[in-house]
């Protein structure tokens, strides 16, 4: 009687505390079926339905990582921008969330950042409580129309319930614009050493920084770039993180910003510079132009405001300006790239940030024994597999000139390939590639300066309609959309070197579905 009583206590607990049914309360809200749609990604996240783009306003909170994202509710092409909000607690598992932010008189809600006001600064929280703050920017459509250049101001929300509800300030826009066009996206962080707030903006062809001690009054510091760096196109969506040199007894600053059209493979793309900052300018010698990511479905992305342990977490937007109204997805439109950690590396004299999948991926992945092998000279290895295009190829070896092909029973492909110094991407007959003239037109390249010697490991996560290409510890990376109209079952490795290929621990993981 005492032991069924106890038994009965620990179920109540349970089902109180949700332990319940822990996997179902880490899932997601909403209808499995709606996930089954041709091209939906497994493990990448997606609207439930509609137009995203950018990732917004990323902070963790009490246990939950954040994501708010560019959104429009009404259709599956960009439209009145809204914050589109789900949350985590694992980065892996995603629950959608309402609206979190309207347009209102002020305009449309635009890009942006979010924080944690710990010391309330801002004076928005009650009886000790940290508010959360969301600094974004609003664009005033009929101003733009009636050909005005100040439609675009910066906008402050808050709030206390950890992002269930927003309240905006009633003393909104609190950057107002002087006559700049493009004006926008403002990510702000605390700066510990000057005890202010600081707030990245970009202003059409350069970045600008502002100051603040309450995040509702803000003081203008400084310019960069006019002069430095990829000006192919117009600067969006900027994000300045301090790092430690990996290694190194060093700190440095990295500036990343997204860029579009202007980027390597063509498009929308982001760079970055290594630098300092003072806490007023931020200053590089940094002469050569560096790219985040070499693929063509990688921007807007940014980091994490509050993460656990100062890990520095990125996600980006998982397409292409030149492309992205016209993808060939019915009911929801674009994915976020996988969460992932980047950090600061230095060989010689040169830095370069490498970018890590989140290691919760792990509890994702199926169990295989690793394969190791040898291919002669000109000679081509052929494996078949059934992922159903959820899957982790990985691998390491010392080669630089062999191709990978990934194909299915209908003849399309997709091919990776390292020669010399170049990796590069062949999605010309990945798929369905008609929707848009850009999109399968040429082959992607990446430049390989600073490969490893030595061993070094490529690694490919493939989702339903995505590829991300991570070579030598993540210094290298390539984030592409694909549309196979059936999974990829084959996967060909060809030797295209003078030597013998040694294919070591290769691993074809099949990764589950997060729905
Ligand atoms: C980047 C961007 C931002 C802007 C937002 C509008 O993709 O153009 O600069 O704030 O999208 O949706």
């Amino acid at each position: 009687m005492k032991n069924y009583f106890l038994y009965l206590m620990a179920m109540a607990i349970m089902v109180a505390c949700g332990n319940g049914d822990k996997n179902k309360s880490d899932k997601l809200n909403v209808d499995g079926a709606q996930y089954a749609e041709p091209f939906r990604p497994q493990y990448h996240f997606t609207p439930k339905e509609m137009w995203m783009n950018d990732p917004n306003g990323l902070v963790y909170h009490e246990g939950i990582y954040h994501l708010f994202y560019q959104y429009y509710p009404e259709d599956i092409v960009w439209g009145p921008m809204h914050w589109g909000h789900a949350v985590s607690k694992d980065m892996v598992h995603w629950q959608h969330k309402p609206i979190a932010l309207y347009p209102d008189e002020h305009g449309y809600i635009f890009s942006g950042s979010a924080v944690v006001d710990k010391m309330n600064t801002s004076g928005f929280g009650e009886e000790g409580q940290q508010p959360l703050v969301a600094i974004y920017t609003y664009h005033l459509m009929e101003s733009e129309k009636a050909g005005r250049a100040d439609f675009q101001t910066q906008g402050i929300a808050y709030s206390l319930d950890n992002g269930d509800t927003w309240v905006k300030y009633e003393g909104n826009p609190v950057i107002d614009n002087e006559g700049i066009r493009d004006f926008r996206d403002p990510k702000v962080f605390w700066h510990e050493p000057s005890e202010v707030w600081i707030m990245t903006l970009v202003a059409g062809d350069h970045a600008k920084f502002y100051s603040s001690k309450n995040l509702r009054e803000w003081e203008y510091l400084s310019d960069f770039g006019k002069e430095q760096g990829a000006h192919g196109g117009v600067w969006e969506c900027p994000d300045l993180i301090k790092f430690n040199v990996e290694g190194a007894n060093e700190e440095k600053w990295v500036l990343i910003i997204s860029i579009n059209p202007g980027a390597p493979n063509g498009g929308s793309g982001t760079q970055y510079f290594v630098g300092d900052f003072d806490g007023s300018s931020f200053t590089t010698n940094q002469e050569e132009i560096k790219w985040l990511d070499w693929g063509t479905d990688n921007y807007a992305g940014v980091t994490y405001n509050n993460a656990p342990n100062d890990e520095c977490i990125f996600i980006g937007w998982m397409s292409n300006w030149t492309y992205a109204r016209d993808t060939p997805t019915k009911k929801w439109r674009s994915a976020m790239t996988l969460p992932r950690k980047l950090t600061l590396a230095k060989e010689g004299n040169i830095y370069f940030l490498k970018n890590t999948p989140l290691v919760q991926l792990a509890s994702l992945k199926s169990e295989v024994a690793p394969k190791s092998f040898d291919i002669t000279p000109g000679q081509v290895k052929e494996m078949e597999f059934e992922t159903n295009n959820q899957a982790q190829v990985v691998f390491t070896t010392s080669s630089n000139k062999f191709e990978m092909k990934f194909a299915n029973a209908k003849g399309e492909n997709m091919v990776l390939g390292i020669n010399d110094t170049v990796a590069y991407l062949d999605r010309r007959q990945s798929g369905k590639i008609d929707f848009h003239e850009e999109f399968g037109k040429t082959v992607h390249k990446m430049s390989l300066k600073g490969l490893a010697q030595e061993s070094y490991e490529v690694s490919l996560y493939i989702d339903r309609s995505s590829v991300e290409v991570f070579i030598d510890d993540g210094k290298f990376v390539m984030t592409e959309q694909i549309f196979p109209t059936a999974p990829y079952t084959s996967l060909s490795i060809t030797n295209r070197g003078t030597e013998s290929l040694q294919v070591k621990n290769l691993k074809v993981q099949k990764i589950k579905s997060i729905w």
